[in-house]
């Protein structure tokens, strides 16, 4: 006889709800209050979803004589929410630990790049891996983030740039989404870089001409499942005027934009994107006084990437203007083979050390705004009930003790639930595999 619910975590010294009125993302003020409560317990139904979340006498009362699939007492623990990744790029082949050596001797992205490195570099690589070999890779990849407490994860292609390659890739991350216990958003990123023997012009062209319309058709025919179009808008890279071509193109498919803008020049990016509609927009160290602005007015999420900021000793993003300005602020960890970092716990210290955020605004920056940046704030990103059941247990009378305990998480996370499903669990807890 199956039981009646899936998961009861009991007794939560604090239970981190981050919020609990159906709230889309928080801004400054929504982060200054954020909702916690003390001794509390929740319950997961064999949907996988939140079934109730309150006091621990009171959900004692209401679940009396109920059984559970599983229970875990929560005492002098925490509850939160699964952490949302906003930013990564986590299938490719052949790292680039040669490069980070340039970097450290003083070369720099862009010198690298134009050298026929960076990301040319990979592009390489990834054409030459197969299906087999990507999947493999990226199911560690994906083990290692959700080891590191994340449980819905941006994933971008952009390692293939012709159609196969990016197929590839897009193929790769269906399966994953199909089959692993991880929630991904996957994004179309052909205009990560401008391939070998191409113009931006003629790449642009190829993919508004090509790529696109059979994207449209896979989509229709339920073959791969895409949420986001991504361009690379950077001086050299692709300019306003392609970057526009390209992300309108993908809108007109139905794809959320999303893009990577205003990194290492100032581009005019926020200001496209909030005049576009973009769902988010990624980077932002250079972007403008009138482009925070914009993107306040149009509810276009700012997804900060402490890590690249801090590999590659760019200024920072302006975290806090965009903070003062009431713009919707994400985090994500960016990994790719440039900034090789898998953890949000990592980046949320780094994002409250070197962009100044609290450890509140952090917080709601990788779980119910990065949820709002990938579309997905009605199920993801904080403990209510009726949202997916998805949340981590840390071993910590205080919730903060995960951002201040700068590559602490190993051992600070007790579990990883998915669904209402313990999809990791700290040997100290008992063992059982996981990927
Ligand atoms: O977000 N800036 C462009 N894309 C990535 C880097 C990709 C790479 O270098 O392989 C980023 O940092
Ligand atoms: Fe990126």
């Amino acid at each position: 006889m199956s039981a009646p619910h899936r998961l009861l975590l009991e007794n939560a010294q604090q239970l981190v709800l981050v919020c609990g009125r159906g709230e889309e993302y928080l801004l400054r003020e929504g982060c200054a209050r954020l909702a916690v409560l003390r001794d509390a317990s929740l319950v997961v139904g064999l949907d996988g979803r939140i079934k109730a979340v309150g006091q621990a006498d009171a959900i004692r009362r209401q679940f009396a004589g109920a059984t559970f699939e599983r229970r875990i007492d929560c005492s002098g623990k925490c509850v939160l929410p699964g952490l949302v990744d906003a930013h990564t790029h986590p299938v490719w082949a052949g790292d680039r630990v040669h490069e980070f050596a340039m970097k450290l001797a003083g070369a720099s992205y862009m010198e690298i790049h134009q050298a026929g490195g960076g990301i040319h570099f990979t592009v390489e690589h990834t054409g030459k891996a197969s299906e087999e070999e990507l999947f493999s890779t990226f199911r560690g990849r994906l083990g290692r983030m959700q080891r590191a407490g994340s449980t819905l994860v941006e994933c971008k292609s952009g390692y293939g740039l012709s159609w196969e390659a990016e197929l590839k890739m897009l193929r790769v991350m269906e399966r994953a989404r199909r089959s692993l216990d991880v929630g991904i958003s996957s994004t179309y990123c052909g205009a990560h870089s401008v391939p070998k023997g191409k113009t931006a012009a003629e790449a642009t062209d190829d993919i508004v001409n090509n790529h696109l319309p059979k994207l449209r058709e896979l989509k229709q025919s339920g073959e791969i499942h895409v949420d986001n179009i991504d361009v690379f808008c950077e001086k050299g890279v692709f300019d306003l005027e392609s970057t526009r071509r390209i992300l309108q193109a993908g809108k007109d498919i139905g794809l959320q934009i999303n893009f990577h803008g205003d990194e290492l020049h100032p581009m005019r990016s926020a200001e496209l994107g909030a005049e576009l509609g973009a769902r988010a927009i990624s980077h932002l160290e250079e972007a403008s006084d009138e482009g925070i602005a914009a993107m306040a007015r149009a509810k276009c999420a700012a997804v900060l990437l402490p890590t690249t900021a801090y590999m590659l000793r760019l200024k920072q993003p302006r975290a806090r203007k965009m903070l003062e300005e009431g713009v919707i602020v994400a985090l994500g960890s960016d990994f790719n083979p440039n900034a090789y970092c898998l953890s949000m716990p990592m980046v949320m210290h780094l994002a409250c050390v070197n962009m100044k955020m609290s450890m509140n605004e952090a917080l709601a920056a990788a779980t119910i705004n990065a949820a709002y940046a990938l579309g997905r704030s009605g199920t993801h990103g904080s403990i209510e009930a009726g949202k997916q059941g998805d949340l981590l247990v840390i071993n910590s009378d205080r919730w903060e003790h995960l951002i201040y305990q700068f590559g602490g998480h190993d051992s600070l996370i007790d579990y990883v639930i998915v669904k209402g499903k313990v999809v990791y669990q700290n040997e100290r807890c008992g063992t059982m595999s996981s990927y």
